[in-house]
């Protein structure tokens, strides 16, 4: 192929790229469903549904719809796992858009982008290494108390450094969970100690998933963690997956559910999240999602 037609033929098929990735795959949303086998002989079934990282921005209709309709699948706990908002004006949308899953158990920790506005930025730098590092430090703009109070007066549990017990799905659960560690706002110490053991359930939530918090969680013995923050790579390359998780996981563990650690007793469930930042429009191989868990026995004690 000669070069002055090549040129124009990559630039159609870039600009087709961008388009599938910024319009299409961007609102193509997937509900991803799981068996875990985590409950004790005899209890269960419980439906978890696993949301995170909206990013919520007040035109982003589809998501809104969509994020809304969710509670049709009638789950038995929702778990919010942060970056819910994007825009100072989004806090009464998101709440809005759970609608009717606030009145059913829930529990929630904040990320980054619900304390700060997102600014202009360039995604090649992602390659470079965690986004945390390159964060100018200055004072939270965005209304997260106003996010918080929100959720917390529905009743859901506030796991932001913080310990909770909760029942749902006619199990007695155990949580604990803690602030952003992508930012460094973690404090496990306030959470640690020997998880309750007389619960059905223990479950520990974050928003960035850092081994050094996973780890945390399992010598305590929480069975299940959740977390977000990754968008499971956001942009993907296909057959290959995510280029970085901008965190201190692996890429194997970007998104979906793992064992933590390899070859370990417990579950690591990590949501690729529902959005994006509105100064990264674009997915790519790595669709936006929420989770539904169905939590069963333990095929062995
Ligand atoms: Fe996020």
């Amino acid at each position: 192929m000669r070069l002055r037609t090549l040129v124009p033929v990559t630039a159609a098929a870039g600009a087709a790229v961008l388009g599938y990735a910024g319009v299409i795959e961007r609102n193509w949303f997937a509900l991803r469903r799981f068996e875990i086998p985590v409950l004790p002989p005899g209890t269960g079934p419980l439906r978890i549904l696993h949301i995170s990282d909206a990013h919520l921005t007040p035109g982003r209709r589809r998501l809104r719809s969509w994020l809304r309709s969710l509670d049709d699948l009638e789950p038995d706990l929702v778990v919010n796992t942060g970056d819910s908002i994007s825009h100072p004006e989004a806090v009464g949308y998101f709440l809005d858009s759970l609608g009717p899953l606030l009145d059913r158990p829930g529990a929630f920790v904040l990320g980054s982008n619900d304390l700060f506005a997102p600014e202009p930025f360039n995604p090649a730098l992602y390659l470079l290494g965690p986004s945390s590092a390159r964060r100018k430090q200055k004072a939270p703009d965005l209304p997260w108390e106003k996010l918080r109070d929100g959720m917390a007066a529905a009743g859901w549990l506030d796991l932001d450094n913080r310990r909770g017990q909760l029942t749902a799905g006619g199990l007695d659960i155990a949580l604990a969970g803690v602030d952003d560690a992508h930012i460094k706002r973690d404090r496990y110490q306030e959470v640690a100690g020997p998880a309750d053991a007389g619960a059905d359930l223990r479950v520990g939530v974050m928003h960035s998933p850092e081994p050094r918090v996973l780890d945390q969680f399992v010598a305590d013995g929480y069975e299940l963690m959740l977390a977000g923050h990754t968008h499971g790579g956001q942009l993907c390359l296909p057959w290959y997956g995510p280029l970085v998780t901008n965190c201190g996981i692996d890429r194997k563990r970007a998104s979906g559910l793992h064992r933590y650690p390899e070859g370990g007793q417990a579950w690591l469930h990590v949501s690729a999240g529902l959005g994006t930042s509105p100064w990264a429009p674009a997915r790519f191989a790595c669709r936006p999602e929420a989770s539904l868990l169905t939590l069963v026995p333990r095929t062995s004690s």
